[in-house]
C-alpha cells in the first residue's frame, strides 16, 4: 500500500504588508528585500488570530478537498514552532474543532522542516495499516516571534497555515521516496533567543540551504530510480527566491516547473510548503501522474524532501 495526498488546504490572513510598510517602521528598503529575498509581500495575522486558529482553518479546507468528514480522520500531526501555549498542542484544539472523534493528535518542531516530518510520518502510520487518513497540519504565526528591531530578519516571514490529508492511493501513486536529516552542529545559525524571538545568521543558513535543497532534492529522486528529465514541479521550502533558484538550477528545472510563493507571503516556516502544494493545486499546476519534490530546510538545522507520484 502506498500513502499519498488526498486532498490539501490552506488558511492565509488578509492583512497584507508590503516591503514599502516595512520601510515605515525599520531602517529597510524595498529594493533591498525584493534583490536579497524576493519577497513583496507577506501575511500577519491579527491579534485575536493565533496559530491555531490558522491551523483549524487550513485543516477544514484540506478534509473539505479530501472529500471526506471530520470523523474520517484518523490521526493528526501538526507541525509549528509558534504554538499558542506548550500543552495542550495544537493538533489537540484541531482535533475539537473541526468534530472529529476523540483521535490522537500530537505537534511536532522541525522548524521549517516540520511539515516534511510530518508528511514521513503519517505516510508510516498508513503504510502500517494504524491508520487510514492521517491530517498533517504546517502552521506558523512568525510575527508573534519575530524581533521587529532587528531588520536582517523581521523582514522575512509572514504569517499562515496550510495542510494535506494522507492516504491510501494506487499502486505507482504516492510517495515513492524520502529523506530526511539534522545536523546540531548547526544549532547557533538559527534558533530561538531567550526572548522568544527568532536569531539567525544569514550566510550561514544561506550556505547550508543552498547546498542541502539541491542535495535532498537529488536524494529522493535517485532513491526512486527517477531521473532529473522526470521531474514535473518542484516545490522548494519558501524562504529566499535565492536559495529555491540554486536548488532549481541543480535539478536543471525550468523557472516555471517551480512552484513560488516566496513573493507573496514570505517565509511562513512550516506553513510554506503545504501552502505553497495548495497554490500550485488550486491554480492548476498538479496534473495526475506529476513527479514532485517537495524540499525544506530550516532550524536545527534540519531538512526533509519527499518524492511523490501526484493521484489517488
Ligand atoms: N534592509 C536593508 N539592509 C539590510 C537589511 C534589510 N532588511 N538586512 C541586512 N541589511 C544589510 C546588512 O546590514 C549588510 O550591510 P553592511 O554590508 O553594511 O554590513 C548588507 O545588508 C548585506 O547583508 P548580508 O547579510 O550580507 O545580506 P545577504 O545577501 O546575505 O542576505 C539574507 C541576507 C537575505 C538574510 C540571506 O542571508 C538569507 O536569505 N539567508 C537565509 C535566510 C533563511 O532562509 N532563513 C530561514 C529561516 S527559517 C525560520 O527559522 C523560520
Amino acid at each position: 500500500m502506498n500513502a499519498g495526498i488526498l486532498g490539501v488546504g490552506s488558511y492565509i490572513p488578509d492583512n497584507i504588508v508590503t516591503n514599502k510598510d516595512l520601510e515605515k517602521i525599520i531602517d529597510t528598503n524595498d529594493e533591498w528585500i525584493r534583490t536579497r529575498t524576493g519577497i513583496e509581500e507577506r501575511r500577519i495575522a491579527p491579534d485575536d488570530i493565533d496559530t491555531v486558529d490558522m491551523a483549524i482553518g487550513a485543516a477544514k479546507d484540506a478534509i473539505k478537498d479530501a472529500g471526506l468528514q471530520p470523523e474520517d480522520i484518523d490521526f493528526i500531526i501538526t507541525a509549528t514552532v509558534t504554538q499558542t501555549q506548550r500543552h495542550p498542542s495544537i493538533s489537540n484544539y484541531v482535533q475539537h474543532a473541526i468534530g472529529s472523534k476523540k483521535i490522537p493528535g500530537m505537534d511536532l518542531e522541525a522548524a521549517c522542516s516540520g511539515f516534511m516530518f510530518g508528511v514521513v510520518t503519517a505516510k508510516h502510520f498508513i503504510e502500517a495499516g494504524t491508520y487510514k487518513n492521517v491530517l498533517v497540519i504546517g502552521a506558523d504565526k512568525l510575527s508573534k516571534a519575530t524581533n521587529w528591531e532587528d531588520r536582517s530578519t523581521a523582514v522575512l516571514f509572514g504569517d499562515g497555515a496550510g495542510a494535506a490529508v494522507l492516504g491510501a492511493v494506487s499502486d505507482g501513486n504516492g510517495i515513492l521516496s524520502f529523506e530526511l536529516g539534522s545536523d546540531g552542529a548547526g544549532a547557533e545559525f538559527l534558533y530561538e533567543d531567550e526572548n522568544h524571538n527568532i536569531n539567525m545568521n544569514g550566510s550561514e543558513v544561506f550556505k547550508f540551504a543552498v547546498r542541502q535543497m539541491g542535495y535532498s532534492a537529488l536524494s529522493v529522486l535517485e532513491k526512486a530510480g527517477i531521473e532529473k528529465e522526470e521531474l514535473d514541479l518542484l516545490i522548494p521550502h519558501q524562504a529566499n527566491i535565492r536559495i529555491m533558484n540554486a536548488a532549481r538550477e541543480r535539478l536543471n528545472l525550468p523557472e516555471e516547473k517551480m512552484i513560488k510563493t516566496v513573493h507573496k507571503y514570505g517565509n511562513t516556516s512550516s506553513a510554506s510548503i503545504p501552502v505553497a502544494l495548495c497554490d500550485a493545486v488550486r491554480s492548476g499546476k498538479v496534473k495526475d501522474g506529476d513527479n514532485i519534490v517537495l524540499v525544506g530546510f530550516g532550524g536545527g538545522l534540519t531538512w526533509g524532501a519527499v518524492l511523490l507520484r501526484w493521484g489517488k
